[in-house]
C-alpha cells in the first residue's frame, strides 16, 4: 500500500527561483534561508519518496479571476511551468502519476468534497521553487508529482477547517492506494505576508512562530480562525498558510518534527519551513 512518509511545508516567494538562477546560496542575505533545507535534503534522502503530493496556490498562471475552482486536483501525465514573469527561468517539466492522481480524486470527491479534476495543469512558483529547495540542482525530478490546489486569490476561500479536512482526505486517499508508494506531502506558500496595500510588508512573526508550533502540539489550532481573522493575522497572503494546514492533516494526528527554520525577510515573507513525520 501507499504510505505517507511526513510533509514538508515551506514558502514559494518568486526570488528563491532568480536566487537559484543566480547561484547566490551562500550569500548573506539568502544563507540563513538555504541553510534550513540542508535537513531536509538528508531527510529526505533516507526517506526515498517516489511521489510528492504538492499542495500549492496558484498566483493566476494556471486559473485566473474568470475560473477559480476552490481545490483543483492534477490527473496530468506532465505538469509544465510557463514563463510568468518575475525573471523566473523555467524547470524541467515534472512527471505526473495519473493513476494515483484519479485513485485521489475518486476517493476524496467520495467523501463529499467538490474537486475540479485537471487533465491539463501548469504550475508556478509555488510549485517549482519548493521542488527546486528540495532537490537543488536542476536535471530531472526524482519524484513524481500530484498537485493540489487551493484558491487563497479570490474570496472567498476554503476554511482552515475545511482544509485541514481536505488534508486528511487526502491521507485517506493515500493510504488506500494499492502500490508500494512512498509518498511525500508538500504544503507551500506563507507564512506571513502582504504584498499590497496599506499593510504591505506586515509580518507577524509571534503568530507564524505559534503556528509552526501547533503543527505538532495542537494541528487542528489554527482553525480557530476565520479566514478572514487569518488575513488579519498573517496578511493578505499570509493565508497560504491553508496549504500548511491540508499537508499537515494529511498525517496522522500524531506526528513529531524533523527540523524547522524561519527566517524573516525573504522578499516581502516571513518564510517559514518544517518538515513533520509519523511518530509511530
Ligand atoms: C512574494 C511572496 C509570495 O507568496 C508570492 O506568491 C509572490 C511574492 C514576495 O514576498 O515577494
Ligand atoms: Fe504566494
Amino acid at each position: 500500500m501507499a504510505r505517507i512518509i511526513g510533509s514538508v511545508t515551506t514558502s514559494h516567494v518568486p526570488a528563491i527561483g532568480a536566487a537559484i538562477a543566480a547561484g547566490r546560496q551562500e550569500e548573506p542575505y539568502w544563507k540563513p534561508f538555504f541553510d534550513g533545507f540542508k535537513p531536509v535534503h538528508d531527510w529526505l534522502e533516507a526517506a526515498q519518496p517516489d511521489v510528492a503530493v504538492v499542495v500549492h496556490n496558484d498566483h493566476g498562471l494556471n486559473f485566473f479571476l474568470d475560473k477559480m475552482p476552490t481545490f483543483a486536483v492534477g490527473a496530468a501525465p506532465e505538469y509544465r511551468h510557463g514563463d510568468e514573469g518575475w525573471g523566473i527561468p523555467t524547470v524541467a517539466p515534472f512527471r505526473g502519476d495519473p493513476a494515483l492522481s484519479w485513485h485521489m480524486i475518486e476517493s476524496i470527491v467520495g467523501e463529499d468534497f467538490d474537486l475540479t479534476t485537471c487533465q491539463e495543469m501548469k504550475v508556478d512558483h509555488s510549485v517549482t521553487n519548493p521542488m527546486a529547495l528540495l532537490w537543488p540542482g536542476g536535471g530531472d525530478w526524482p519524484v513524481r508529482i500530484v498537485p493540489v490546489c487551493v484558491n487563497t486569490v479570490q474570496f472567498p476561500f476554503p476554511s482552515a477547517s475545511r482544509c485541514y479536512k481536505l488534508g486528511e482526505a487526502i491521507g485517506r486517499a493515500v493510504a488506500s492506494y494499492d502500490e508500494d508508494l512512498r509518498v511525500v506531502v508538500i504544503g507551500t506558500g506563507g507564512l506571513s505576508h502582504q504584498l499590497e496595500g496599506e499593510r504591505a510588508g506586515f509580518i507577524n512573526k509571534d503568530f507564524d512562530l505559534k503556528f509552526m508550533d501547533s503543527l505538532t502540539s495542537d494541528p487542528t489550532w489554527a482553525t480557530q480562525y476565520s479566514d478572514e481573522e487569518l488575513v488579519e493575522l498573517t496578511g493578505s497572503q499570509g493565508i497560504e498558510l491553508l496549504m500548511w494546514l491540508v499537508a499537515r492533516g494529511a498525517l496522522p494526528e500524531a506526528a513529531r518534527k524533523v527540523c524547522s527554520n524561519y527566517h524573516i525577510p525573504i522578499s516581502n515573507t516571513a518564510a517559514g519551513m518544517m518538515v513533520v513525520e509519523p511518530s509511530a
